[in-house]
């Protein structure tokens, strides 16, 4: 259990200010966010793509509310100090301002998270003006909106061409406006990320695969250990393949078990000869 303080808005535009990046990472299991929470992580996103790299989903989609607050608390329990923000899933706030509110109010109350993210532009600030008003902190995400994925033809880089790096940048004011203390840039080149980390007035920029001008960085656990079997996205640095280790171990104990080398005498429990005597006796 770390004895750091608990991280707070306030810690992270702290942070900002004095020109030390953010780190943040997504998590969705306690065991997970016990080592996160160790390494000293500011952020971490229980992010809706829990439906993919936990549940084997080709898509974010079918996430529901009630399996992100499941493993939000599991989070929330191996990390108490973190910043923990909670992904709203797929139509957990689409249909209405009313819907979103409630949805991230039951985030909030059920799941203990620290803020709340949804995916969009202008045409979700309506939401992020109306949780914001029920208390709420609010991350935005632009760029590539995993929710959005088959509008946006696939998971690719958004912004590159100039009309639509200006509706990124407009977006990003708009959500901004509408009371977002934070907004993630995921997938959007790196002038573009700058142009809107400098603009942004009062507003935490958080890249993801959008360079090294944001005020801080995202990644994907599961992407930077190997853990994710379908494919490991180019942005992603692997710093440990986790993946590889655990399907050595894996193909080990199965060979092990096999050729009758596991178990081994440390790895069973006995009983004293009397006791067993004894009961022989009783058996007989
Ligand atoms: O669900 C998630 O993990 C996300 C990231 C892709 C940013 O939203």
């Amino acid at each position: 259990m770390s004895d750091r303080k608990k991280v707070t808005i306030r810690t992270l535009f702290g942070k900002a200010k004095k020109g030390d990046p953010i780190s943040w990472l997504t998590c969705y299991d306690y065991p997970t966010a016990s080592f996160q929470e160790q390494a000293g992580i500011d952020m971490i996103l229980v992010g809706d793509s829990l439906g993919m790299t936990m549940l084997g989903y080709d898509s974010t989609l079918p996430v529901t509310m009630d399996d992100m607050i499941r493993h939000t608390q599991a989070v929330r329990r191996g990390a108490p100090t973190a910043f923990l923000v909670g992904d709203m899933p797929y139509m957990s706030y689409q249909a209405s301002t009313e819907t979103a509110i409630l949805s991230a109010g039951r985030f909030m109350a059920e799941a203990s998270c620290d803020a709340i993210k949804l995916e969009g532009g202008s045409e979700i600030a309506s939401r992020v003006a109306g949780i914001r008003a029920a208390g709420i902190p609010v991350v935005g995400h632009l760029g590539l909106t995993p929710q959005s994925v088959a509008a946006l033809g696939g998971f690719r880089v958004q912004g590159r061409g100039a009309h639509q790096a200006k509706q990124i940048i407009d977006d990003a004011k708009a959500i901004e406006e509408a009371g977002a203390f934070a907004i993630l840039l995921e997938m959007v080149p790196d002038r573009v990320c700058k142009i809107i980390t400098e603009r942004a007035k009062d507003c935490l920029i958080l890249s993801l695969g959008s360079g090294p001008h944001a005020h801080g960085q995202l990644l994907i656990y599961h992407d930077m250990f190997g853990l994710y079997p379908d494919f490991t996205p180019r942005m992603a640095k692997v710093f440990g393949n986790a993946g590889e280790i655990i399907l050595n171990g894996l193909q080990e104990y199965v060979s092990e078990v096999t050729d009758k080398t596991f178990p081994q005498r440390e790895n069973w429990f006995t009983m004293k000869d009397e006791e067993y005597d004894d009961l022989m006796e009783l058996m007989d």
